[in-house]
């Protein structure tokens, strides 16, 4: 699978003349240049547009404002964008462009520093919460594409008669702003500034990673307005220091259909974007799927007896190897004792196949169960099979949350070094310090909480008897930290949990 690192794309050099280059004394300025190398993985619902978007305007106006055009609407239906990273609906005020002489130049923003040609700020604004976080702009890059976008035209029809007429207003021909503005992208986001004066640090930045095509032919109609009034040359604003502030980069969570997937080749330097999701959390029809949430004061306390383990357990294996399938790393061990364990309620035995982990990418999401409604950062699985007896569960898993201490659990440090290079080679075995499992599990002998369940990923067989410990196993933020980074190389790994399911009555 590719990853961003390979994105990493030859920006061109070029003497910028633009008036807009002096540092300023703020603290969160606008534009960055982002680095997709410290970029945090996230995710956030999808971004919602009013349906307003997709209507068509009574009016459309633009305006030569001296330093871009802008363009406002007049429209029966409200324009709001909410959800994804917002907590209160944006409404929309105007949409704007940034642009150079040549296709070196244009950006504001810039990725790994590389510039785009155009860049277009779509303003929103609220004024229910504190001045920053007043202004919402969501940002798209323009990519040349031998293909015009059609969305401009109206716009680029009259630019060349509005361009020479500073501040006066101009009708053009309305369409629905869907027209332009792609709703469902990943995207970027920070705080921010204004990139114009004064510079306000209000600007909640949402940087679209789904680039827009635009033809050098429309492009020359920006540039030929640069030559009507000097305010629209060059009229990008020069990078500014990111000063410790964090980049998100939020994955669109909802499974891309086939046109969108189409428009996803375009992505600048997200391609890995089209198959990360954030956790598996649609709900499965059947009636005993896993994961569920535990709670504690309402399971039945029932002696069942101890689990058994044959020898193989407490005896050093013959290797262990660390294996990535892309959605997991799973530890295997070859033992020349038996590894089996024996449930009291079950008269078979179920051998030992291997043991996988389930993160999130913060540490309060991770773990697949939830115990009263609580995460853990991590759950371990430990899956074991039958084919003995059809009349029995296929599967037992034993489930093991881990909590965040200061104090991995022994054997932890062992799959530690190899789980990056199972993540960097997918299905290529990495060779693990072999130890003992049951050491690594702790004791043989533990409280857990036992329910027939499914599997949590495809095909979720609801052949499973699940067996979870009380007690977490523990992991240091050091040793997270590395399944953190497992997950930005294969990107598959983000978020590789499926959430509780509903209990059906
Ligand atoms: C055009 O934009 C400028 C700058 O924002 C503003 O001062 C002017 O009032 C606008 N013109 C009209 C007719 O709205
Ligand atoms: C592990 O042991 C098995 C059986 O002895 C062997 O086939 C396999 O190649 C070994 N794997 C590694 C990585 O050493
Ligand atoms: C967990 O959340 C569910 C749904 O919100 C709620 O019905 C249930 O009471 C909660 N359980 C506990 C133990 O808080």
């Amino acid at each position: 699978m590719l990853t961003l690192r390979s994105f990493v794309v030859v920006s061109v050099i070029v003497s910028v003349n633009c008036q807009n280059c002096a540092k300023s004394n703020g603290i969160r300025q606008s534009p960055v240049n982002i680095n997709t190398l410290n970029l945090i993985y996230d995710w956030a619902p999808s971004l919602k547009w009013s349906f307003g978007y997709a209507l068509t305007p009574e009016s459309v106006y633009i305006n030569n404002t001296g330093s871009s055009f802008s363009l406002t609407v007049k429209h029966k239906w409200p324009l709001e964008i909410s959800s994804g990273v917002l907590d209160v609906p944006y409404k929309f005020d105007q949409l704007h462009f940034h642009w150079g002489d040549h296709n070196g130049i244009g950006s504001e923003h810039t990725i790994d520093g590389f510039t785009y040609p155009l860049e277009m700020h779509v303003v929103h604004s609220q004024n229910t919460k504190n001045d920053a976080d007043q202004i919402v702009v969501v940002a798209y890059f323009f990519k040349v594409s031998s293909i015009p976008n059609l969305g401009l035209q109206s716009l680029l029809d009259k630019m060349l008669e509005a361009g020479p007429k500073k501040h006066e207003i101009f009708e053009i021909k309305p369409f629905a702003l869907s027209q332009l503005l792609p709703e469902k992208f990943s995207y970027l986001t920070y705080k921010g500034s204004l990139t114009t004066p004064p510079y306000t640090e209000s600007v909640t930045w949402i940087i679209s990673t789904l680039e827009l095509p635009i033809s050098e032919s429309q492009l020359d109609v920006f540039r030929e307005t640069s030559k009507m009034d000097q305010g629209l040359k060059n009229n990008f604003r020069c990078g500014q220091d990111l000063n410790f502030r964090d980049v998100r980069l939020i994955l669109e969570p909802v499974q891309y259909s086939h046109s969108s997937a189409h428009m996803l080749l375009q992505l600048f330097l997200f391609v890995a974007v089209v198959t990360a999701l954030g956790p598996d959390c649609i709900q499965n029809p059947g009636a005993f799927q896993s994961p569920i949430d535990i709670d504690t004061k309402t399971a039945l306390i029932k002696k069942i007896g101890k689990l058994e383990w044959s020898t193989g357990y407490n005896r050093l294996p013959e290797n262990a190897t660390l294996i990535s399938n892309g959605h997991t790393v799973s530890l295997e061990m070859v033992s020349r004792y038996p590894m089996e364990i024996k449930f009291p309620l079950f008269p078979v035995k179920y051998k030992f196949i291997q043991l996988h982990f389930h993160w999130g990418n913060k540490f309060d999401v991770g773990s697949e169960h939830t115990m009263n409604n609580k995460s853990y950062p991590m759950e371990m699985h430990v899956v074991h099979t039958q084919t003995e007896n059809l009349l029995y569960p296929k599967y037992i898993v034993l489930g093991y949350f881990l909590s965040l201490t200061r104090k991995g659990t022994t054997g932890l440090e062992e799959i530690i070094p190899a789980v990056v290079p199972a993540a960097t080679t997918i299905n290529a075995p990495i060779p693990v310090k072999r130890f003992k499992l049951l050491k690594f599990l702790g004791s043989h002998v533990f409280p857990y909480y036992t329910y027939q369940g499914s599997l949590t990923t495809t095909p979720y067989d609801e052949s499973v008897r699940w067996i979870v410990a009380k007690n977490p196993l523990s992991i240091t933020r050091k040793q997270l930290d590395v399944f953190y980074k497992a997950a930005q190389i294969e990107i598959d790994m983000l978020n590789n949990y499926r959430c509780t399911q509903d209990p059906k009555v």
